[in-house]
């Protein structure tokens, strides 16, 4: 989903208290040009556990009150594994400027996964605006891929396994 002409793109941030302060960095410096919306942590709480930050992402995104999510925690790993799980979403780990857009343009990626024990504040925020700023292109080749993706996903769900035919 897209924002219409002239309206900012919406954006839902979680994590737990691995990501805590880089998120808390996040969405300060990018509430200017985004419509941010910050579903937790809203505070440093140690024991914290990153699924019930990734869920209420990945459903903001699904319902398509956001645009894109972005969800940190301290390597990325679980909330990548966890947002997955969730139909309709595609999250990824990028700590590289390629993977962040590009995930965007060949594969629709829809969440991004960051680790904040793992990149400082500046590269994140490159990561993010690249991952933000990147659409997905459109060409035939990616919508196929997709499309096997998304069957893939639908038989998953029916209870069939990962395994479809003629993919
Ligand atoms: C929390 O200590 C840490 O395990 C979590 O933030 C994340 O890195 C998991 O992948």
């Amino acid at each position: 989903m897209r924002p219409s002409e002239g309206s900012k793109l919406r954006v839902v941030f979680g994590a737990d208290h691995g990501g805590f302060y880089l998120k808390k960095e996040m969405t300060a410096r990018l509430k200017g040009n985004y419509e941010i919306l910050d579903i937790g942590a809203v505070s440093f709480e140690p024991d914290d556990d990153y699924p019930d930050f990734v869920v209420p992402v990945a459903e903001t995104v699904v319902s398509g009150r956001a645009q894109r999510g972005i969800i940190i925690c301290g390597s990325g790993v679980g909330a990548c594994i966890v947002a997955n799980k969730i139909p309709g979403i595609r999250a990824a780990i990028c700590h590289d400027m390629y993977s962040a857009h590009q995930g965007v343009e060949h594969d629709d990626m829809n969440v991004l996964c960051l680790g904040a024990r793992v990149i400082g504040t500046e590269l994140a925020t490159e990561l993010v605006i690249a991952f933000l700023e990147a659409r997905f292109s459109g060409e035939e080749r990616h919508r196929r891929r997709f499309e096997k993706t998304l069957a893939i996903e639908k038989q998953a769900l029916s209870g069939g396994g990962g395994k479809k035919e003629g993919v």
